[in-house]
């Protein structure tokens, strides 16, 4: 009986190769692209809890807040116009990370960097300047230009850059600098909001120059990834560039791998429409259900609304602010288990265990705030210990996505595309995930108002698909060289279907070992 999701590693190729402090710079360097991201998801939750800034940019929402006092508290922050605020940057995410794929692919995962963090400190100085609405939203609209280009350009540098057996924990300092990111804008909104006169939500937009020169400068002084210098025909420079990676002389049988990946991918005129083919079902599915499953998690409920959500259950703005911070450091911290563990673990361990941690908390937090705020959201006096129990609850359920889709959620993708629709795959996934982040920063504060303390359980429910998703249909990928990896899905029960014995097959060496693919159950 074919496993459900385990792989037995060891049966493959072992490229040769180290953890090169060359390789280790280099990837710390471009895992810095998750910063902007990171930085805007929490910048944005604390201005808009900033009465200074309510005040000049959405007077009416700051009107209806200080009105609003004593009625139904689910709704007091339900207002389109704030939410658009948020969200609108993630659609021109979505806009940019598909033109992104066509630069990553021609031009090399550097330049999308760059016009990442050109972009994103084009925005940031709007922003932080800003005198009218439209300043604010133009300039929202250019970091959004520019997230899209990094995310879709810096996950696939690390994968690529990454030895196999480290892509994990490597890939993941993405995920580390997005939680990073986040706490930095968080500790910056506690400060910035005391400042005298109301003029430190300038300071928390216009901050965001910071990362935005990091990768920028970044970008220009990292070297390309071998895979795409030989995408552009340079491979004498490309086996030259993968000993100094690897740190070793004997690089051939992987230099060869990724030149045949490289073949096969050159005669793949249009990656988009190569996405339709049967053998490349799995690698579709995955790169819309993976980023739509990270966003109905609910993470960025808690990521963008934290304050807001802190306040509504009745902490005052300064409480609400310092627990985004609790809530940022354990995102954090978690983040780095993920990054010891995704390498020994593997990646279902950690996305299952993630998700009953997940559900549990959501239950007790959904019962929580349904016990004392009823359906009409008038708790009345609340006591101290019942919103302790809250954040806790709250922070235990942050630590489980941020080792497990977290990390994952960009991980996976990352590592299972060929390399023939790498780029439009990744552009895929990057384009769902921000459709979902629009879509849940949009309607959230709407939906708390409607569906009062069951929006927990809603979540939870997806939490519970998405665990049988992972069970059922996600095989392990730990372990394994990129160019294998079409091997996962050929022994898979449910993939094997699409995907054949002859596809796949970097090298034409694959073949050889498929005898031996031991499977077994995890
Ligand atoms: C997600 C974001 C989320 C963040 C939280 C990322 O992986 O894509 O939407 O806000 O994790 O740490």
């Amino acid at each position: 009986m074919p496993a459900v999701g385990g792989f037995d590693k060891g049966n493959g190729k072992e490229y040769p190769g180290n953890l090169t402090p060359y390789v280790l710079v280099t990837c710390i360097v471009a895992a810095m692209g998750g910063l902007i991201f990171g930085y805007d998801i929490g910048i944005s939750g604390g201005v808009t809890s900033m009465p200074s800034f309510l005040k000049k940019f959405f007077p009416s929402v700051y009107r209806k807040q200080q009105a609003n006092e004593s009625t139904n508290l689910y709704c007091k922050y339900d207002s389109e116009t704030l939410t658009m605020f948020t969200s609108s940057l993630y659609l021109a995410a979505l806009l940019s990370s598909l033109v992104a794929s066509r630069v990553t692919r021609q031009f090399g995962r550097k330049l999308s960097m760059f016009f990442g963090g050109i972009l994103f400190l084009a925005g940031a100085l709007l922003n932080g300047f800003a005198q009218a609405i439209w300043m604010l939203i133009v300039g929202r609209l250019l970091l959004g230009f520019g997230i899209g280009f990094a995310n879709q350009s810096v996950p696939l540098y690390l994968s690529e850059m990454a030895p196999y057996r480290f892509r994990g924990a490597l890939n993941i300092g993405f995920q580390l600098s997005i939680t990073v990111g986040i706490l930095i804008a968080n500790v910056l909104n506690y400060f910035f909001n005391k400042i005298h006169g109301g003029w430190g939500w300038r300071l928390s937009l216009g901050g965001a120059m910071v990362p935005a020169l990091i990768i920028t400068v970044g970008s220009m002084i990292l070297p390309d990834t071998p895979n795409s210098i030989i995408e552009r025909g340079r491979h004498e420079e490309a086996r030259e560039e993968l000993r100094k990676v690897r740190g070793v002389n004997d690089v051939e049988e992987e230099f060869n791998d990724l030149v045949a990946a490289s073949e096969a991918s050159r005669q793949v005129e249009h990656p988009w429409k190569n996405l339709l083919q049967k053998k490349y079902r799995p690698h579709l599915t995955m790169a819309v259900l993976i980023p739509f499953f990270q966003q109905f998690t609910g993470i960025n409920v808690i990521m963008f609304y934290a304050p807001v959500l802190f306040n509504t259950i009745g902490f005052g703005s300064d409480a609400s602010l310092m627990s985004a911070v609790i809530t940022g450091i354990v995102n954090v911290v978690a983040t780095m288990v993920s990054i010891y563990g995704v390498d020994k673990w593997g990646r279902r361990f950690l996305f299952l265990e993630g998700g009953v941690q997940m559900l549990i908390c959501q239950a007790v937090v959904a019962a929580c705030i349904g016990a004392k705020f009823g359906i009409d959201g008038n708790p009345g006096e609340l006591p101290k210990w019942y919103a302790i129990v809250v954040v806790l609850f709250i922070c235990i359920y942050v630590a489980g996505f941020a080792w497990s889709w977290g990390p994952l959620g960009w991980l996976v993708p990352s590592e299972i595309f060929p390399l023939e629709i790498r780029s439009a795959a990744q552009s895929v996934n990057v384009s769902v995930n921000m459709l979902f982040t629009f879509l849940v920063a949009q309607v959230f504060l709407n939906m708390l108002c409607h569906l009062k303390f069951g929006l927990f359980l809603f979540f939870a429910f997806f939490v519970l698909v998405m665990s049988f998703f992972v069970y059922f249909f996600l095989p392990e990928t730990k372990g394994i060289p990129i160019e294998e990896m079409g091997r996962v899905w050929k022994t898979h029960w449910f993939w094997s279907r699409y995907v054949g014995e002859d596809d796949f097959v970097p090298g034409g060496n694959v073949e050889m070992h498929k005898g031996s693919n031991a499977t077994k159950n995890v």
